[in-house]
């Protein structure tokens, strides 16, 4: 089986990862084949560390990264399933997906790993059913996978994404659209309020993160958390929130705002709550 995976940044090297470690062919892709190939090598400097830590064979990841391929989407010709993990960005998403049907088999099943948008909105139109399949960072650890259906898409086609879900060792559930699904419209949320709890000098951001691990048992605080997921990748959640429900309690916080126009993203930019350059 072949699956293209579209954008080869955290999230699309992630499951491209994934795949490629449960025996698929992999087509991973970007807007230029440097920014793929350089998805390709944060997987293959990921294996390094984990051949190091004596988790990984030096052969094995050898055998792994042989079956990813990197290019442009033009090379997912014969691919069997397409996961978008593009820009979180509707005009993106939609355009990604107008070329992918003259390049795709007419059976090839497209599914996107949107965060929060409609599937409803980014498959209307296209002669592909479009559905959900959300993964999560790190995609290689992370159990779950979001399978969720639009207006238009049919059961079969969520029950073929479950199953594949499941060959990949995920544990799937089945969520009806709606904004930021079941895990964001929850998580992404309480992230938004730890960051009005450090802005309002309640009390510093090691600190909040240090009382939200052990006072409720969650592995990472959640000002770690936002810049795991990257804040511009919290912030475009929030937004899509607030838009879609009007409440104003998913009303993104003016700091998170501002450290997204500042390019205080997180681990990607080296900042964010914490400083990774060190
Ligand atoms: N990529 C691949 N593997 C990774 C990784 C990464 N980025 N980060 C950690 N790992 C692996 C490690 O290699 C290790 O594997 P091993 O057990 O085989 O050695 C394992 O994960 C555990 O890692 P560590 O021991 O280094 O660290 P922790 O035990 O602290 O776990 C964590 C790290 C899994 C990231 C944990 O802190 C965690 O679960 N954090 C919460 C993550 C979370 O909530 N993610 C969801 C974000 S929301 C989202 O993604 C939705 C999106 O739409 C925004």
């Amino acid at each position: 089986m072949k699956v293209g995976i579209i954008g080869a940044g955290t999230m699309g090297g992630g499951i491209a990862q994934v795949f490629a470690q449960s025996g698929w062919d992999v087509c991973l892709c970007d807007i230029s084949e440097q920014l793929a190939e350089k998805g390709k090598a944060r997987i293959a400097k990921g294996f390094e560390k984990r051949i190091a830590k004596g988790k990984m064979d030096a052969a094995e990841a050898e055998a792994v990264l042989a079956r990813i391929v990197t290019g442009l989407k033009d090379i997912c010709g014969d691919c069997d399933l397409i996961v978008e993990a593009a820009l979180e960005n509707m005009e993106v998403k939609r355009s990604t997906f107008c070329e992918l049907e003259s390049i795709c088999r007419p059976d090839c099943v497209f599914a996107t790993n949107t965060s929060s948008l409609s599937i409803t909105e980014i498959g209307h139109g296209l002669s592909h059913p479009v559905v959900g399949m959300h993964f999560f960072n790190p995609a290689p650890v992370m159990k779950l996978v979001e399978v969720i259906a639009g207006m238009e898409t049919p059961a079969e086609t969520v029950s073929k994404i479950t199953q594949i879900a499941e060959s990949l060792g995920k544990t799937p559930v089945q969520v009806n659209e709606s904004a930021g699904f079941v895990v964001n419209r929850i998580l992404i949320p309480m992230i938004n309020e730890g960051v009005a709890v450090y802005a309002e000098g309640v009390a510093s951001a090691a600190d909040i993160d240090t009382a939200m691990k052990l006072g409720a048992n969650h592995p990472m605080g959640p000002l770690e958390l936002g810049d795991l997921v990257g804040l511009d990748v919290v912030l475009a959640i929030m937004e899509v929130l607030h838009h879609e429900t009007g409440d104003d309690k998913y009303r993104p916080h003016p700091l998170l705002r501002k450290m997204v126009r500042a390019g205080l993203l997180g681990r990607k930019t080296g900042k964010g709550f914490f400083d990774y350059t060190k």
